[in-house]
Formats: structure tokens, sequence, C-alpha cells
């Protein structure tokens, strides 16, 4: 199999994830107002997953297995079978933003990609608790609901706003973003933490932030919002500017135009 998939499949595609988290979005959107009674399972001491989580990842399951017998699922939840840059594999986080959910701040989405050895085929990040969805298939553009989406032309850093994720359950990299943050304060317009990075990386695509980094990713967070960028004329790399794959690990998401300048600020207390 090769990472070039015929445009009919692409689209089949791309209709079976919205559907897929069309539902999950509903269902989730459904349970927010009963979820102060919701048993909070611990993955780690300040980190947690609910039948929320288990129960969208359930629906997007059973949509995809319907209507994309063919593809693997890489999912958050229920199982990462094998290596998602291998094969056609579905790569699914049901809920993006748990602790947002969890604490009625709406800021949460569904985040599902198809892609194909590694490479996004059709991504799509629902926005929940707002509502809309941002979409796209390789090389036809990237939307919200049926609005084209274009990346931010701001330049300049004085007028950029940035987004980010800082940890909260594996603080290994603290010293790293303190640093990263004292760089970066005196030189932009705002940073945010808003706690999701599948929709922070579908507000670079939307044009509202400038750029997104965050130190470590799972490939469920970011495989999604990566297509989104790109086909919102964005670019999408890791800490060292090489392309950004559908693995753990950093990820630094921006307009382009200041793609270069941002790699240098967050690299710069390395050199
Ligand atoms: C988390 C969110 C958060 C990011 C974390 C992710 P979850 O996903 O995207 O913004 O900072 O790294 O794990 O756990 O809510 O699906
Ligand atoms: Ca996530
Ligand atoms: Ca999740």
């Amino acid at each position: 199999m090769t990472s070039a998939a015929a445009l009919a499949d692409r689209r089949r595609w791309h209709d079976a994830t919205l559907a897929a988290a069309r539902v999950a979005a509903s269902f989730i959107a459904e349970q927010s107002a009963s979820r102060r009674e919701l048993v909070w399972e611990e993955k780690s001491a300040t980190d947690f997953v609910t039948a929320v989580d288990i129960g969208a990842e359930e629906r997007i399951r059973s949509v995809l297995a319907e209507q994309v017998p063919e593809v693997r699922i890489v999912g958050e939840e229920l199982g990462a079978d094998g290596d998602p840059e291998q094969g056609l594999v579905a790569i699914v986080d049901p809920l993006d933003g748990t602790t947002n959910f969890l604490h009625g701040f709406p800021n949460y989405g569904v985040s599902i990609c198809i892609a194909l050895d590694g490479v996004p085929q059709v991504g799509v990040v629902h926005d929940v608790a707002r509502g809309g969805v941002c979409h796209a298939i390789a090389g036809g553009g990237a939307f919200f609901d049926e609005t084209p989406l274009r990346v931010s032309s701001i330049s300049s850093p004085p007028r950029a706003l940035i987004g980010t994720g800082f940890p909260f359950r594996d603080v290994s990299f603290a010293d790293q973003y303190v640093r990263q943050f004292r760089a970066l304060m005196p030189q932009v317009s705002g940073m945010r933490r808003a706690g999701s990075a599948a929709l922070d990386l579908s507000d670079v695509a939307r044009g509202r932030f400038e750029a997104f980094w965050e130190l470590f990713l799972h490939p469920w967070d970011l495989a999604a919002g990566v297509l989104l960028v790109r086909e919102a004329g964005g670019r999408v790399t890791d800490l060292e500017g090489n392309d950004a794959r559908l693995i753990e690990g950093p990820i630094v998401a921006s307009n382009g135009v200041l793609h270069d300048w941002f790699l240098e600020v967050l690299n710069e207390h390395d050199a």
C-alpha cells in the first residue's frame, strides 16, 4: 500500500470520520449535564478518565467499523492496535480536554484522523461545547463547517497570540517550559493554555493563534490537527523544524510566516 489513496476513498473516510465525531460529540454533550455525578478513574494522580471518554470511543469505533471496515484503530482509551504510522489507521481521541469537560470549562472536542503509512488523509476536530467542526481532506483544504480555513497572516511577533499546553501528569518538562515562557513573554501579545491540543491546533488553522507548541503529545492529540494546520496553509514540525510525525513527542505549529522565528525563540535557551 502506498500513501496516495484514491480520492473516492478519502471522501468516504472523511464522511465516516465526520459521522463518527458527530455521534461522539452528541453523546459527550448529552452527558455534560450530569458531569458532577461521574466517577473519575485515576490514570495517574492528576489525570482522569470517565465513562464519557470510554463511551465516546465505543461510539466512534462502531461507526468506523461499519463505514470504514478496512481501518485499524489506535484509540486513546480502548487500545492502540499497533503503530500509528503503519498502514491505514484511524487515530482517535474520543474526548480531548477531559479536565475541561470535568470542570464544565467549555473547551473540549473529539479528534479523529485517518492516516495511511504515517500521512494524514482526513482529519476532523469537533468542538463539542461551542459547536462546529473543523475538517480536512489532504490536498482539499480545511474547513470550519462549510467555511474554508486560512491561517493568520500576522508576521509581527508583537502581534502574535500563542497557544501552548503545559504538563499536568509528567512535569519533567516544567523547567524547559519556564525557560520558553520567559523567552516568549516579552515578545508576543499573549499566551493561552486552553486545555485541548486538538482545539489549539484547530485554532492555528482558524487564524486565532499565530502559533502553538507543546513539548509532549500523543498521536491522538495531534494527528487531525496537523492536517488541519497544513491544509489551512500553516506549518507543523518538531522542535528541530522537521515535519511533524504521528508519534509521541513535541509539536510546533504556526501560520508558516512566523515559524522560523518561533523555533528560534523556543530553542534559544538550548543554544
Ligand atoms: C490532553 C489535552 C491537553 C494537553 C495534554 C493532552 P486529554 O488530552 O490535549 O491540552 O496539554 O497533553 O493529553 O488527556 O484531555 O485527552
Ligand atoms: Ca488528548
Ligand atoms: Ca482524551
